[in-house]
């Protein structure tokens, strides 16, 4: 008899049809609600799941005969590996694939929030605006500027090489210092959270969420930025203190470009209503090649296991 796999939303591309060479599988109409998700999987081998489903003791215990899950993204931070672990499940992600989508997204914002570009196509919108002006509307300068990257992974690389493209200066903070060759690369140089925090008129945030780097910029952190500083988070919402930055914008000491929020897709009516900040809903990865490449990933890795195999990404 075949494995039977849950793949817990649509996806793109044809991934889902290959595994149906080897799985029964049961693909959702929908993204799945937490309910829905907990009604579905008692009789699942696999499952496809997506950053918006939580994988915790509470499915597994639901789950007696899964033996993998398939997450469809880089981000595991929705899945209790420990727990996991301890079950024999496997976890697997979709590194790679997104990196140059996330990083074009990083920057549009970047671009958005220095240029002021959703806030000049309100004006526009609303029918208020009155011409063009010597002083109207003026921006922040990219080209030259310091760009500091919090996390120097495959993503905020990529980043760096757009900085780059732009002459920026590029600072960055990691937990172990990137390659010298790719330092001499990209012209990055590794600093402290602090100084980078201090010096940057651009800070990006590319760090995984994690127990170390929740809350990681909090009322201190967002106080050490310049003024006039911008903040673009393409990462996850848990690695800012979401309302020490709505006090930080409403103060006006610095300007956001936001992918991705704390309980998503709840974001807070304070943030909603400030001007100085760009709000984007998590699209950092939401191009179609790489949809459907997260697609592969995700079912192949669902795939290989039950077919006894290493999954090329397994993360526990
Ligand atoms: C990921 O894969 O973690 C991204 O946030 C998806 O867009």
């Amino acid at each position: 008899m075949k494995p039977r796999v849950l793949v817990a939303a649509p996806l793109v591309g044809d991934a889902v049809e290959r595994l149906r060479a080897v799985a029964e599988v049961e693909q959702a109409p929908h993204v799945l609600t937490e309910e829905e998700l907990l009604a579905r999987v008692a009789p699942i081998d696999g499952l496809v799941s997506l950053l918006v489903h939580r994988i915790d003791p509470r499915l597994l215990a639901r789950a007696p005969r899964l033996r993998v899950v398939g997450n469809h993204a880089v981000g595991v931070d929705n899945v209790d590996l420990a727990a996991c672990a301890a079950r024999g499940v496997v976890v697997t992600n979709t590194p790679g694939v997104l990196t140059e989508a996330t990083a074009d997204l990083a920057f549009a914002l970047l671009l958005d929030a220095a240029r002021r570009v959703t806030e000049g196509d309100r004006l526009v919108r609303s029918g208020a605006w009155q011409g063009w002006e010597p002083t109207a509307h003026l921006g922040r300068r990219v080209h030259g500027a310091t760009l500091g990257i919090v996390g120097f992974g495959r993503i905020g690389r990529a980043v760096a090489a757009r900085g780059r493209g732009f002459s920026m200066r590029v600072l960055y903070t990691s937990r172990s210092a990137a390659p010298p060759e790719v330092e001499a690369t990209l012209g990055a140089t590794r600093v402290s959270l602090e100084a980078l925090l201090a010096e940057a008129d651009f800070v990006s945030l590319h760090a995984p969420l994690d127990a170390h780097t929740r809350g990681l910029l909090g009322a201190a952190e967002l106080a050490r930025l310049r003024r006039g500083a911008v903040l673009v988070n393409t990462a996850r919402g848990g690695l800012v203190d979401e309302d020490a930055l709505v006090a930080a914008l409403r103060a006006g000491h610095l300007v956001a470009a936001l992918d991705v929020y704390r309980d998503e897709p709840r974001v807070p009516a304070a943030l909603r209503a400030l001007p100085n900040v760009v709000l984007a809903p998590h699209v950092g990865s939401a191009d179609v090649p790489t949809r459907a490449a997260m697609a592969t990933l995700a079912c192949e890795g669902v795939r290989a296991v039950l077919e006894g195999r290493a999954p090329e990404h397994r993360v526990s």
